[in-house]
């Protein structure tokens, strides 16, 4: 690549309308992220300016999408690829080389982008191009006898003999904006569509004598454009294959990388163990030598090292250290922090409390604005009753105490150190250190007591 700046301009002013969605067709989904934001991100990789055209549903968009450094430019009515372009041509200096990509084909790589604008002689332009089976739809790339590019013809304006063309314009196409700026405001719109058609700068480069290079893509996906939802879902595989592909190489295991899923980042360290159908979302972590079960969803969520995640276990904005082992049928909600070696069984609920090494909660249990110490054990259907019906309430189980079996902890209450609730208490005071406290009707049996008989009519 030559050395002036780089500005990306990125085309995302359609309709959309084969989505069939009140969702401007940008920002559905794709690995977690809207179809745009990948093609953003892959512009700030290369280090460039940004500029988005945008039309439809704008405001949405640029709503969506405010977090991200670019600068949004309206095209109020769309009158074509090439006017598209144009709008963006203000706010981008002479000495520019421009990259032009399309806010619906976001897997174009960075290795793919990097070819094209290395290749590029200084003066020249390049075109992104690919080689396909079934090219229709696409503008078809004329070249002369040597193999030279010399146009591009949409399918609509094609000829039979044109459209049999394979080699196809995948709309990704590099320029240095001083020839813009004499060819964008020279097209004009005689053609099919009636629209100023960015692919006629390729002719009036011809006629320029300035070069055209081409490069193809690595991955034939990295051209798919999406239209409609199945081709997003086809991307959406195409991504996620691309990704596992990625992490393993990194290390992690997947027992079927077709059954995964990743919606975010993720950081994992070594031998980190994925099964079948795991969903990962936001933010997450995976220390060294974890295993996450099948069925298991984490949301944001930080896991130590030699962590266990049993099957269907569903984390969401939490915190777990090195050799826990939650689940099955776990669930751990916002500000669930777990500190090491800590045991969650089945359905055991945890929400905004912190739970010191070693304790367990191990079966069927809601702890919630609780503060559990080291080495507690807590017992099978303990509820901490933390909501009065207006305000929340904390829980405190300090070091080594042990509560009985389906016992209600009716919080503000603290239960001491080493202290030991009975079963079936329902304990509305503090309970003191290293006592047995116990609040159950105490048990008796009535001597010589007969069950009624079934009187005789
Ligand atoms: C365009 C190319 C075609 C190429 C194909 C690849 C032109 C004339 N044709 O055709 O050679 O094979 O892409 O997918 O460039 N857009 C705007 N404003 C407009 C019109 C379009 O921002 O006024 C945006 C669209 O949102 C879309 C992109 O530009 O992201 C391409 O426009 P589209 O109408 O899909 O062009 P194609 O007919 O597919
Ligand atoms: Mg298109």
């Amino acid at each position: 690549m030559n050395n002036s700046t780089l500005q990306v301009v990125i085309l995302a002013a359609g309709h959309g309308t084969r989505m069939r969605s009140a969702l401007p067709k940008v920002l559905h989904p794709l690995g977690g992220i809207p179809i745009l934001q990948h093609v953003i991100k892959t512009a700030a990789a290369l280090q460039a300016k940004t500029h988005v055209i945008y039309g439809y549903g704008g405001e949405e968009v640029k709503a969506q999408l405010s977090h991200l450094e670019v600068n949004w430019i309206e095209q109020k009515h769309q009158q074509g690829t090439g006017h598209a372009v144009l709008q963006a041509m203000p706010f981008i200096a002479e000495d520019s080389q421009v990259l032009v990509l399309v806010g619906d084909i976001p897997l174009i790589s960075l290795t793919t982008l990097q070819s094209l604008l290395s290749t590029i002689p200084e003066g020249a332009m390049g075109l992104v191009t690919a080689n396909l089976d079934d090219p229709t739809g696409f503008g078809r790339i004329l070249r002369d006898k040597q193999g030279r590019v010399t146009g591009i013809i949409e399918e609509k304006d094609a000829t039979a003999m044109e459209r049999a063309i394979t080699e196809i314009n995948t709309g990704i196409i590099a320029a240095p904006a001083r020839y813009l700026n004499e060819w964008l405001p020279a097209l004009t719109n005689n053609n099919a569509q009636k629209e100023y058609y960015l692919t006629d700068i390729i002719s009036m480069a011809v006629t320029d004598k300035v070069p055209i290079i081409t490069v193809s893509p690595e991955h034939r996906e990295e051209v798919c454009g999406i239209n409609d939802r199945s081709q997003l879902a086809l991307l959406e595989r195409y991504l996620q294959q691309r990704l596992t592909r990625e992490y393993m190489l990194k290390g992690v295991t997947f027992m079927d990388p077709m059954r995964f899923d990743l919606r975010g980042n993720l950081e994992v360290g070594q031998d980190v163990v994925i099964d079948v159908n795991v969903v990962l979302e936001g933010q997450i972590f995976i220390g060294s030598n974890s295993t996450i079960g099948p069925n298991c969803v984490l949301r944001n969520a930080k896991i130590g090292n030699n962590v266990t995640i049993k099957d269907f276990s569903l984390l969401e904005d939490a915190e777990v250290a090195d050799g826990c082992i939650i689940g099955p049928y776990a669930r751990l909600r916002p500000g669930a922090r777990l500190a090491k070696d800590v045991h969650i069984g089945n359905f055991v609920e945890v929400k905004n409390s912190d739970i010191g090494e070693h304790s367990k909660v191990n079966h069927l249990s809601y702890i919630g604005d609780t503060t559990i110490g080291r080495e507690v054990n807590v017992g099978a259907g303990t509820i901490t009753c933390n909501y009065d019906g207006v305000n929340k309430h904390r829980t405190v189980i300090e070091d080594y105490a042990f509560i009985g079996s389906d016992t209600q902890l009716v919080a503000p209450v603290t239960v001491g150190r080493g202290a030991t609730i009975g079963a079936g208490s329902t304990i509305t005071a503090n309970a003191p250190e290293d006592a047995l406290t116990i609040s159950r009707a105490r048990q008796q049996t009535i001597e010589g007591w007969r069950r009624p008989v079934k009187k005789e009519k």
